[in-house]
């Protein structure tokens, strides 16, 4: 019948016949308390404890909990239990043959003879007689055994003064257990009640809700496992990363442009347009819609860009951008002015410029294709600023164990006026303090958009060795004055990828363990929350 329950089914002892909570509810008929590992010894634990809250949630029983020690025999003990001790076994044969010759007892009575013959003696059971045994008790009372019978029944030792001796001899040991006193609880009786789990139109109506026995909710219930979601580790750094970012009065930049133009990704950034990287082999070109147009105004990014703006600390009392007065025909032309003929203090690259390059549409190979962007922005109205972003970018690269043709790349541009490379450096020590990373190395390196640049190297204090962290610089002044930005506003970029801190802090060595196909949900599932700054 929907809505009553009768008593539950618990699982058979294993004989069978028993069923171990109706056992405690009779046995507390006639004791009270009852302590579980003599009353139930040979009960697990866990069922025992199963039956107890089954009951005690009904108010039926009412228990505690002890930690107590358990006698239990060896496997000595358990011997003499079923055969007798030593000096029965030769007690038992003397007094059988009548006379054994000494040199015959082990024959006869096995590897008990040694033992059990001294024994024997002090017990005055058996004498000596020449050199045979001879009988002198006519009947004995084997103790030891009667002891490790209790001890077999019960695992308690009945003379605690004699327990010392039987461990001695290596007949009983002792083991920790949890045992339970259970007295009767306020509605204790002799059965499980049938139990009503819902409330009817039915018994509103024949008032038998007035009687019924409600089945108590069980708030201890762990309820069922949850199939819930899991953040991937790539996530969870990522937090980590952005929080360190937003400590800071950073602005995280609208990175959802995974597709972008040429201008953008490479041309304002002054990768010259027969650079190896633009090539086929570095990246992906994007063949329908075939062309970008001209660079104009991102209305969804200036909108997420304004509002961060106004939520945080660093920008709050300043002008918001008027993103109006940016005039983007303007600064493709000086875009093609410091690429072909050289322009704002720069010599240029003097090659006939191609409008079609920077038309073309690629998957974004780096975020700075956005920090552009966001710079760009900032000449509306030039001030301090800094920008972080940590989103995808693309590489036509083949595919290895630490390799992806798509990854993430963590970004961080911070522009203010008098900016030198010393404080860049200072910067990133800082920075990566918060993640752990310290001694921080610099190499010279080289990017078309930043001079000068460095390779970032760091101690993993996790780890316990020197890493490749990432990419830095400043940016060129001929990319920041081309973007109408005031010639003394300086600005720091720098790049890393989010996979690298993240295999390193959950230990992946193969980047597709982490992403893609091969990725086992299991491990998303189970891996543990982060914390950059500890190992
Ligand atoms: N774009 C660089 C890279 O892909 C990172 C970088 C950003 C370097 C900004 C300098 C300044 O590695």
């Amino acid at each position: 019948m929907p809505g009553t329950r009768g008593a539950v089914p618990v699982p058979m002892q294993a004989n069978g016949t028993s069923d171990l909570t109706l056992d405690i509810l009779s046995t507390l008929d006639t004791q009270q308390p009852i302590h579980t590992a003599e009353a139930f010894p040979h009960a697990s634990q866990a069922e025992i404890k199963a039956a107890l809250d089954r009951l005690a949630s009904r108010s039926m029983v009412e228990y505690e909990t002890n930690d107590s020690e358990q006698v239990i025999l060896t496997e000595e003990g358990q011997q003499i239990c079923d055969e007798g001790s030593h000096e029965w076994k030769v007690w038992e044969a003397v007094k059988s043959k009548g006379r054994i010759p000494i040199k015959d007892l082990e024959k006869i009575v096995g590897p008990s003879a040694k033992v059990g013959q001294g024994n024997a003696f002090k017990l005055k059971w058996v004498k000596k007689d020449g050199d045979a045994l001879t009988p002198v008790a006519k009947e004995v009372t084997d103790t030891t055994r009667q002891l490790l019978q209790h001890v077999n029944e019960h695992n308690t030792f009945p003379d605690p003064k004699q327990l010392k001796d039987y461990q001695k001899r290596k007949l009983v040991t002792t083991r920790k257990v949890i045992t339970y006193s259970v007295r009767k609880g306020p509605r204790w009786a002799l059965e499980i009640p049938q139990e009503v789990t819902d409330l009817n139109v039915d018994m509103l109506q024949d008032g038998s809700w007035e009687t019924a026995n409600f089945k108590p909710y069980n708030f201890n219930a762990l309820g069922e496992p949850q199939n819930a979601g899991a953040l991937h580790p790539l996530n969870k750094v990522r937090e980590e990363f952005r929080k360190i970012f937003f400590s800071q009065d950073f602005i995280e930049m609208p990175t959802a442009r995974y597709v972008d133009s040429g201008f953008w990704n490479f041309d304002t950034l002054f990768v010259p347009q027969q650079h190896p990287a633009r090539d086929m082999q570095d990246t992906f070109y994007v063949s329908d819609p075939p062309e970008a147009g001209p660079p104009g105004p991102d209305p969804v990014a200036d909108k997420a860009l304004d509002e961060m703006e106004a939520d945080s600390q660093m920008y709050r009392d300043s002008e918001s951008a008027d993103t109006s007065k940016l005039d983007y025909s303007q600064y493709y032309k000086n875009v093609k002015a410091v690429h072909q003929d050289g322009a704002f203090g720069s010599i240029g690259y003097r090659y006939p410029y191609s409008d079609a390059e920077t038309q073309k549409l690629v998957l974004r190979t780096h975020t700075t294709a956005v920090s552009a962007y966001c710079l760009h922005r900032l000449a509306t109205n030039p001030r301090p600023a800094r920008y972080f972003s940590i989103d995808r970018v693309f590489r036509n690269e083949s595919v290895d164990a630490t390799h992806l043709a798509e990854f993430h790349q963590i970004e961080g541009v911070i522009a203010d006026y008098g900016l030198t490379l010393g404080g860049l450096m200072d910067f990133l020590g800082k920075f990566f303090t918060k993640l752990g990373i310290s001694n921080l190395r610099f190499k010279p390196a080289y990017n078309p958009y930043t001079e000068p640049s460095m390779e970032v190297f760091g101690y993993h204090h996790g780890l316990g060795k020197w890493v490749e962290i990432g990419n830095s610089g400043m940016f060129r002044p001929e990319m920041l004055l081309a973007m109408g930005l005031p010639d003394d506003l300086r600005c720091y970029g720098f790049g890393l990828s989010l996979e690298r801190p993240t295999m390193i802090k959950y230990g992946v060595s193969n980047i597709r363990e982490l992403l893609g196909h091969k990725v086992d949900l299991g491990f998303i599932e189970s891996n543990a929350a982060v914390r950059l700054d500890k190992d």
